[in-house]
């Protein structure tokens, strides 16, 4: 791998200039690294708000974004503006989402251990849809909606015992999970046995099934529809959510299938399942809709030259920033913004300023020959579980999150501060 970076693996509005410098929505992106210091997260607002609009295309109205890829109060209008529902897993998410204006009708309330906070937070809001997860949950539930007579709207969550060919650690559709009722052991009959019929409390609107993310192979889906249809039919409600996890690549060669193709993958199976088309059929996407539509900078500060071993290019974030290499092993590219059309013959190491060995941003990272310190190294497809897992570890005060459209720079996220860092401490 020695090419150029592929453009297409860069923001939408991503254009190389005269010269090789990368420009985002009209907006040069060293000058943006200049102005708001290094690492920085520079997203393409219509690029997000682009493919908000095609999984509203594919899938309706009750398509919801899952928050936990990347939030914060400007992601929380521009999704609620562009016709999303959105999917908030803790009180946290709720309180954001809640706090930004967005709609409480809405919002899906999700988690496999939703304090009596949490719901009482989402009930006093009038949350859209509750999922629910566990019978303790549901004990709760019964409980605080007897306690002030509400009836929300749930939805089931179920385990249909198909995996999804991913990373283990974000699989969810198998038996052995901690998500949900499993549907071999009996457990989503019993749950939704308890919801049919009730006179007060929740009122049960329909299923939800999510096996996992990063998935490619789009007849997973299709498997977990034949799984769960029996089932489903069975219940006579109208809503069927197939969760998240459309896969995105990350490094070239790496496909993303569209929300087209997910949607007609879903619908066919659907279809050829017998799940009648009043039916609706919503996922809840959160990585395929940000994931591309942001570059990470950072600023190189040493190269390490091993002769023999490697070469270890060492940037001022890293793990507190991407978690995503340590975690899962997930593999980046890499390029130089000032010249971001250049061949990239040289293998380097990419690491962070941690103290960890594991610390590394990009194991064996492609990139220009003359990469030197004090150059603008970036990451593309960095807007997905990078901006939302970041930690203050080694207190690294987390980076400033800036959007960019029609030649205008905003920051959504300030940077933190070292003030910031002691601001709880007592
Ligand atoms: N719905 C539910 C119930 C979920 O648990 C998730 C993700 C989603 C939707 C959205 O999945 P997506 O479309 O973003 O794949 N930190 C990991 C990903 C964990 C995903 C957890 N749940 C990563 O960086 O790959």
């Amino acid at each position: 791998m020695t090419g150029p970076l592929d453009i297409s693996m860069l923001p939408e509005h991503a254009e190389v200039g005269k010269g090789g410098r990368l420009a985002i929505a009209g907006v040069d992106v060293l000058a943006l690294c200049e102005e708001h210091g290094t690492p920085l997260f520079i997203y393409d607002e219509q690029h997000i708000r682009n493919r908000c609009r095609e999984a509203v295309a594919a899938f309706g109205g009750d398509v919801a974004y899952a928050s936990k890829a990347f939030f914060c109060s400007e992601m929380a209008r521009v999704v609620h503006a562009e016709g999303m529902r959105i999917d908030v897993s803790t009180g946290g998410e709720l309180y954001v989402a809640l706090r930004a204006g967005v709609a409480p009708d809405r919002l899906v309330l999700h988690g496999n251990n939703k304090s009596d906070a949490e719901l009482s937070m989402a009930l006093k809001a009038g949350v859209g849809r509750i999922v629910v997860d566990s019978f303790d949950e549901m004990d709760r539930l019964d409980r605080l909606c007897s306690a002030c007579s509400a009836r929300p709207a749930v939805l089931v969550r179920v385990t249909p015992g198909v995996e999804a060919h991913t990373h283990e650690y974000v699989m969810t559709g198998q038996d052995d999970s901690k998500f949900g009722f499993g549907l071999a052991s009996g457990a989503a009959e019993e749950a939704v046995s308890r919801l049919e019929g009730a006179q007060a409390g929740p009122r049960l609107v329909g299923v939800h099934v999510h096996i996992g993310s990063q998935i490619f192979a789009l007849d997973s889906y299709a498997r977990a529809i034949e799984a769960i249809a029996p089932f489903f039919s069975t219940l006579g409600v109208e809503e069927l959510c197939i969760g998240g996890g459309l896969g995105v690549g990350y490094v070239e060669g790496e496909p993303t299938p569209t929300f087209a193709a997910w949607a007609a993958v879903v619908r066919a199976a659907a279809a050829d399942a017998g799940i009648p088309p009043e039916v609706s059929l919503s996922a809840e996407p959160g990585r395929a809709i940000v994931a591309a539509a942001a570059i990470t900078c950072y600023s190189v500060g040493t190269v390490k030259d091993l002769p023999g071993i490697r070469t270890y290019v060492s940037v001022d974030g890293g793990m507190s920033d991407n978690p995503r290499p340590v975690l899962y092993g997930s593999g980046y590219e890499a390029f130089l913004p000032r010249e971001a059309g250049a061949f990239r013959p040289r293998t380097v190491t990419v690491v962070g300023k941690h103290c960890e060995s594991g610390d590394l941003v990009v194991r064996d990272a492609a990139v220009p020959e003359d990469l030197v310190v004090g150059d603008v190294l970036a990451t593309p497809v960095t807007g997905a579980y990078g901006h939302s897992m970041a930690s203050n570890y080694n207190k690294v005060p987390r980076p400033a999150v800036v959007w960019v459209r029609d030649g205008a720079a905003r920051v959504v996220v300030r940077r933190e501060t070292f003030e910031d860092l002691v601001g709880r401490d007592l």
